[in-house]
């Protein structure tokens, strides 16, 4: 198919190098800008700017002057080339937590909408997909009207996006809900007619004010961090009275109404989204007068928190109470598996407190070193496993990447100097390793 309809994608991150991607897979023409240009300059040559499986073969596939490719995707770094293009404008910049606050710094959304809206002069969609504080498209929607000469034919719509890195370009082709924050019809013809092939495929269409489309991002995360939290609120009970957090989870999942996803118990949860993103709903709330209704949240970041502390409890007391210039081996840098992301990733953040508190720490992940070295400079990095485990005192599995699940423990124990692992995400195999010699311990599980 060739669409009439032309996209533009503002903001090339993990949502808006996927979604620009995946729009031209949908067979629409796209061009996609970002203020970085070494970010340009990658994505042209066919790279994804991040770890995203799947991305890079997508990306083949569209960009232009790419032998072999549709030649439907290509960049730009001018805000007036995107509105001579574009039809339908995609806001994807990022929205991280302001330092030393809770609320996030919107200041690279309002400055894309600001940078667009004076070049649109035709019936246009700005479309934002950003996780933003309720009230933001509201405000977005007359900022567009009045700084664009196509008055009011310039409209504003909320279309949140729900991916989770790891799997961003299967959820953004076939994500399981579109949710539509429109004022007008207009608008609400302009997103079917976007996303008509994941509609025609059975993806529920939800259409929506504008508020409620911005809270059904934040009400997803907060849920699923809550849900998170719980199992490991449970698991510090497990600790305190010798139960097992996995088989609690496993029994509680087969309750239909709760359900087995995210309650995997472990150093909990990380990454550019849920941690700021309940944040920011406080924030906002806070400014609504609501802040009572989501005070809940802090002990929820609070728990959350408090696992990364309990890891480091943990492996010094494993470790007969001193960390002092023990070997650690750390296996896992990313916040979760099959990213490179280290944004407030749990993993890291233990590494950096065991180092600071005088251990010799080594890390591996298979594709998060350069980001974690850029983050942590101090620590030393390995390429493999193996490698990193070398005379280690305690291995550490602190990001569940599937190859750490494959690791032999009895090869491993060759090159260690003590065979002790400790499970932060409860999800290797105690008998496995115990088999082997090790002594295997983990949060919310007994210790033999
Ligand atoms: C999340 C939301 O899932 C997604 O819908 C939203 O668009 C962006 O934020 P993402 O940050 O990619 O996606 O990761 P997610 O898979 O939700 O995991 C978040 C964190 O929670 C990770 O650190 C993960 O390790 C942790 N987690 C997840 C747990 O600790 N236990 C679980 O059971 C599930």
């Amino acid at each position: 198919m060739n669409s009439p309809t032309k996209i533009t994608v503002i903001g090339l991150g993990y949502l808006g190098a996927t979604h620009a991607a995946a729009m031209a897979e949908l067979g629409f023409d796209v061009l996609g800008l970002d203020i970085v240009p070494e970010k340009i300059q990658k994505l042209a040559r066919g790279h994804a700017p991040i770890y995203e499986p799947g991305l890079d073969e997508l990306l083949g596939r569209h960009v232009a002057g790419l032998p072999g490719s549709s030649g439907r995707l290509s960049f730009t770094t001018s805000f007036a080339d995107l509105a001579a293009f574009g039809d339908v404008h995609f806001v994807c910049v990022n929205t991280p937590q302001r330092p030393g606050e809770y609320a996030c710094d919107m200041s690279y959304v309002d400055a894309a909408v600001e940078a667009l809206a004076p070049h649109l002069d035709r019936p246009t969609l700005v479309v934002g997909k950003s996780t933003v504080p309720v009230g933001s498209a509201a405000r977005l929607a007359r900022r567009v009207a009045e700084l664009a000469p196509a008055g009011a034919e310039a409209e504003l719509a909320w279309n949140p996006e729900f991916l989770r890195e790891g799997f961003a370009v299967e959820d953004t082709l076939s994500p399981d809900r579109i949710v539509a924050g429109v004022t007008g019809e207009r608008a609400e013809a302009t997103l079917r007619e976007v996303y008509a092939t994941p509609i025609a495929a059975g993806t529920p269409f939800l259409v929506t004010d504008l508020p409620t489309a911005e809270l059904v991002k934040s009400a997803a995360n907060a849920f699923l961090s809550t849900k998170i939290s719980f199992i490991n609120a449970m698991a510090e009970i497990c600790e305190a009275a010798d139960g097992d957090v996995v088989r609690l989870a496993e029994a509680l999942g087969h309750d239909d109404r709760i359900g087995k996803k995210f309650l995997r118990a472990g150093i909990g949860f990380g990454g550019g989204c849920l941690p700021k993103d309940i944040r920011a709903l406080m924030a906002r709330a806070g400014e609504l007068g609501a802040a009572e209704a989501v005070s809940f949240l802090r002990e929820i970041d609070a728990i959350n928190m408090r696992r990364r502390a309990a890891m480091v409890e943990l492996t010094r007391e494993s470790l007969g109470g001193s960390l002092l210039g023990k070997r650690v081996a750390v296996l896992g840098a990313a916040f979760k598996p099959d990213s490179d992301d280290v944004r407030d990733s749990p993993a890291l953040n233990i590494a950096g407190q065991l180092h600071l508190q005088g251990a010799q720490v080594t890390v591996y992940d298979p594709k998060a070193v350069e980001n974690a070295r850029r983050v942590f400079p101090t620590l030393a990095y390995a390429s493999s496993a193996v490698e990193a485990a070398q005379s280690a005192d305690a291995v550490l599995h602190l990001t569940e990447w599937r190859e750490f699940r494959e690791i032999d423990p009895a090869a491993m124990g060759e090159v260690v100097g003590e065979r002790r692992i400790l499970d932060g995400r409860n999800t290797l195999d105690p008998e496995l390793w115990r088999k082997s010699g090790w002594t295997y311990r983990a949060l919310g599980r007994p210790t033999a």
